[in-house]
């Protein structure tokens, strides 16, 4: 607990340098626990409540956890080195990078999918075509800004997010970006908004979806998109690897279980096609293929 603490005093480092720096101490890790770690305060918070149940396994857990968290890497199982390679291979629309820039310095910024997901989201949309799109857990607007740059002028995108102060930042890059005019923001609880979409007509009318809100309500989530996509339409679900946690079976705290049982739930879910990505924190793409 104390080393934890320590470690969310520790900001992840400012630079390339840093990371690197830090990335020697990453490199001695053992394999088996390269996976496990978090760069999100809410989740260090998290790894440190479950350590202590989870007997040795979550305490080393959390010791790689305070490594990563110092390395600011968003990618399950990259070397900083890597990390800093796949991020010089991205094309970050400038208004992306000046949002990413301004939400480095704000709480909670590690929640940000990284700009490979981001990338890897808008050309998800651009290949299905997508019109109509849905967002669960808009943060400062990263992830949703990157799939409203890639629709085309026609296109809609529900922005659904509870925090109206994260969503002022949001809408500052919207306007900036030149795509308020696609993105409709709901400030409201996910859930509501989701099913008052289906409740005014709205089911098998959406293309593409995206899911990084609350653990604990993927499920939920996910059975009401899938009523709002298409058949032929994807929902994409992030942190399914849960910085390898997922993997551990000595890691057995309520969200870890959550989203074990969830990834289970969609392995043997017949009314999708699946592909678990090792990208950011794991996503999962699942495409509907049936009317449901
Ligand atoms: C991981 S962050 C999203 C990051 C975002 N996709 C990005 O790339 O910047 C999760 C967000 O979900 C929001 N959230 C959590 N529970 C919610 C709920 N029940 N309804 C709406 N938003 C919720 C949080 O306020 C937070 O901003």
């Amino acid at each position: 607990m104390g080393r934890f603490a320590s470690a969310s005093a520790l900001p992840p480092p400012a630079t390339a340098a840093a990371a690197l720096r830090f990335g020697a101490a990453a490199s001695r890790v053992p394999r088996a626990l390269a996976l496990t770690y978090s760069t999100r305060p809410w989740r260090r918070r998290h790894l440190c409540s479950s350590s202590s149940s989870a007997g040795g396994g979550g305490a080393a857990a959390t010791v790689e956890a305070v490594e990563a968290a110092r390395q600011g890497r968003k990618q399950v199982g990259a070397t900083p080195q890597l990390y800093e390679y796949l991020l010089a291979n991205v094309r970050e629309h400038p208004v992306l990078r000046e949002l990413r820039e301004e939400t480095a310095a704000m709480r909670g910024s590690q929640m940000q999918v990284s700009p490979t997901q981001a990338q890897l989201l808008a050309m998800l949309a651009q290949i299905l075509g997508a019109q109509r799109c849905i967002e669960v857990g808009v943060y400062t607007g990263y992830s949703s800004l990157a799939v409203a740059l890639a629709l085309p002028e026609s296109g809609c995108l529900v922005a659904c997010e509870r925090d109206g102060r994260c969503l002022e930042i949001a809408k500052k890059y919207y306007q900036r970006a030149g795509v308020a005019h696609k993105v409709d923001v709901k400030h409201a609880l996910a859930v509501d908004t989701l099913k008052s979409l289906i409740d005014h007509g709205e089911a098998n009318s959406y293309d593409f979806a995206f899911v990084d809100a609350d653990k604990k309500t993927y499920e939920e989530y996910y059975e009401l998109l899938l009523k709002l996509v298409r058949i032929g339409g994807l929902i994409v679900i992030d942190n399914v690897l849960w910085y390898g946690r997922v993997a551990d079976p000595l890691v057995n705290d309520l969200k870890t279980i959550s989203i074990r049982n969830f990834n289970k739930k969609l392995l043997e879910d017949n009314r999708v096609n699946i592909s678990m990505v090792p990208i950011g924190d794991g996503m999962t793409i699942c495409q509907k293929l049936v009317d449901t």
